[in-house]
């Protein structure tokens, strides 16, 4: 959690500074806790709209409320101090015109106080991108595999594996990187192209599922975690914390109804007088 206030944080301008350089580190956060031990370690968070899968059970991004990225936002910006917070713009809430992407975009800014927002979509978000660009806020764009688009691709299609979408792919590349975003994530995306739209567009690409030439990467937290029952081909998991957590639940549950926790050093004594303990209870069989 923070302590002091003087660090400056990341801005959307520095991650656009960092093209070509050296390798920009992001990883999602969801709540205060986990983004303040996430933090030192990255360029940004990004509070990605995959929480809704990730913790709140849904089978997809898509029902994922406004509001419940403010609250997930917020918290993860008063859990962080230095790395920049993103918080991606859910379904519903941008598509349906520039002015509405503004309004909820705003809404976001103000009541999470985070430093860009996240949008998918290629050359048809282009305009939005710039009206929001325009107005005062970062986005980052995201394109290849669009998780919200779920239910027109028909599941979540790794895109570019033929050449024949390469071009539409680089276009819109192109479009959100003229439109004015400071980043764009590659997600899901064949590795040759991936690489080929990195060297073509002046903004930093995160790749994930996409390629190691990427200016930087992405993953969600809980799947490098170990915490993710399935994962993804593209996830490495750098840790087993699902097992770890499982044990220590085991272990508590057997030490409770074995009546070992609490123990002495668990529980509080009284102040000054002295009170004898109540006689064991015994249960008649
Ligand atoms: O929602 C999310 O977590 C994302 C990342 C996977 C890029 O958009």
């Amino acid at each position: 959690m923070p302590t002091h206030n003087n660090t400056r944080r990341m801005t959307a301008p520095d991650i656009r500074a960092r093209k070509g350089g050296d390798p920009i580190v992001s990883l999602t956060a969801y709540h205060a806790h986990t983004a303040g031990l996430v933090d030192p370690h990255v360029d940004f968070l990004l509070v990605g709209d995959s929480l809704g899968m990730v913790m709140h059970g849904f089978e997809s991004t898509v029902p994922v409320p406004l509001d419940l990225m403010i609250m997930h936002g917020s918290a993860v910006v008063r859990g962080s101090r230095r790395a920049l917070v993103i918080v991606d713009l859910p379904f519903g809430s941008y598509e349906e015109s520039p002015n509405v992407a503004f309004r909820n975009a705003a809404r976001v800014m103000k009541e999470t106080g985070c430093g860009a927002v996240k949008l998918e979509g290629g050359a048809h978000m282009a305009p939005t991108i710039e009206y929001l660009t325009r107005r005062g806020i970062p986005v980052m764009a995201h394109i290849g595999l669009t998780p919200q688009a779920v239910n027109v691709m028909g599941g979540f299609r790794t895109q570019g594996r033929e050449k024949k979408d390469w071009e539409r792919l680089e276009q819109d590349a192109k479009a959100v990187s003229d439109a004015g975003a400071f980043a764009v994530v590659l997600e899901g995306m064949a590795e040759l192209l991936a690489a080929r739209i990195t060297k073509q567009i002046p903004i930093p690409t995160i790749g994930i599922g996409a390629s190691v030439d990427c200016d930087g990467q992405i993953l969600v937290l809980e799947d490098m975690l170990g915490l993710s029952p399935r994962v993804p081909k593209f996830v490495k998991e750098f840790g087993q914390l699902g097992e770890a957590i499982e044990n220590a639940v085991r272990a508590y549950a057997d030490e409770v109804k074995n009546r070992k926790f609490p123990a002495r050093e668990h529980v509080y004594g009284m102040k000054k007088e002295k009170v004898t303990a109540p006689a064991k209870t015994t249960t008649k069989g």
